[in-house]
């Protein structure tokens, strides 16, 4: 079934064409430029951007993949959980493209279409990985700190989460700590790349102590360091900055691949996943990769493009939903800003 997905959720507006486990296209018009200066997104410029960029990114995916919306069998559009701003312009446009083209429209959650991405394929590539349900997933984004349960593709539970700021948000606000700009988890994991780990020895927060992860207090203590230090105005060739970027990175990585592998070893689960936009972290990967090996169960994580917003992995589990009548939106169903999996 050809699917048309869409996104926009956050500061990416996306559309992808998608057909049976395979991603034939998939365009990411992104908003760095627009929030950079302002140091994060800035909701009410990324819906008037989102709102100037949908039809485009939409058509742009078509064409890609040499499709025509006659031959689209139904669209598949981010819910939630978002910015509502964000979230209301590619439902909305969703909701027309679908009353206008005689076309179900099936809203999908972001984070569960976070978790399934590795399940997806490049036209050419093997077929897509079968996942063996029960898998644990470790969703790590901007906006999501989440372990859970999957027992199947559309069923999950809360294992854990974060009681403060999401991974990719300690990334974010550390990097700007540190004069990296915005975003910052792939500013931090370059000059990680320079530096010492072991140069500062970062707390592991919540080590050992349930499934919830707290991070909050890692960029404190990266403020305190940076300030006792008299870090500011170094440049990024300094051995003490990397050094802090590297045991930042290493305290982080630390604590999600221990309480990845508690969920492993607590729920008998046959594999992990690592997914969202931190999931591209190179040293997160590697250490997943390392203890998953040990523990014998296959680790399952997308390419680094698709650990990013995108809306393959919305048509990839939108394709799921509209096969089952799942989830069918009519005009009056609303953005769901918060809308936890479970
Ligand atoms: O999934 P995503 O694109 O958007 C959300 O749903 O939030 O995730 C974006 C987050 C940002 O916080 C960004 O800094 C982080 O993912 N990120 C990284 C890396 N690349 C992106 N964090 C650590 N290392 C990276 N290489
Ligand atoms: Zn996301």
């Amino acid at each position: 079934m050809l699917v048309l997905g869409l996104e926009s959720s956050c500061d990416e507006t996306a559309a992808a064409l998608y057909e049976d486990g395979v991603v034939l296209a998939g365009v990411v018009r992104g908003q760095v430029d627009l929030h950079q200066r302002h140091g994060g997104v800035v909701p009410e410029l990324a819906s008037r951007a989102h709102l100037e960029a949908i039809d485009q990114v939409a058509a742009q995916a078509l064409d890609e993949a040499g499709r025509g919306l006659a031959e689209v069998k139904g669209l598949a559009v981010t819910q939630g959980p978002g910015l509502v701003g964000a979230l209301l312009v590619a439902l909305n446009f969703a909701k027309g493209l679908g009353l206008a083209a005689g076309l179900p429209v099936t809203g999908v959650n972001h984070v569960k279409a976070h978790a399934l991405a590795p399940f997806m394929a490049r036209p050419g590539d093997p077929p897509p990985p079968e996942p063996d349900f029960p898998l644990v997933a470790l969703v790590v984004s901007g906006g999501h700190s989440h372990l859970y349960l999957l027992t199947d593709h559309l069923t999950f539970s809360l294992l854990g989460r974060t009681r403060d700021d999401a991974a990719g948000e300690a990334f974010d606000k550390t990097a700007k700590l540190l004069g990296l700009g915005y975003p910052g988890g792939r500013a931090i994991e370059e000059l990680a790349a320079r530096g010492d780990p072991g140069a500062y020895r970062l707390p592991r927060p919540l080590w050992r102590e349930g499934l919830d992860f707290s991070f909050s207090g890692l960029k404190t203590q990266v403020l305190t360091i940076y300030n006792r230090d008299k870090l500011a105005g170094r440049s990024s060739d300094d051995p003490a900055l990397a050094g802090l970027a590297a045991g930042f990175q290493a305290a982080v990585v630390e604590v999600l691949v221990d309480k990845l592998r508690t969920a492993l070893e607590t729920t008998g689960a046959r594999g992990a996943v690592l997914a969202g936009g931190v999931a591209a972290n190179g040293a997160l990967r590697a250490a997943a990769l390392d203890m998953t090996r040990a523990a014998g169960r296959p680790l399952y994580v997308p390419p680094p493009a698709w650990c990013a917003d995108n809306a393959a992995m919305i048509a990839h589990l939108g394709a799921r939903q509209l096969a089952e009548g799942r989830n069918i939106l009519g005009l009056a169903d609303e953005a769901r800003p918060r809308w936890p999996v479970e």
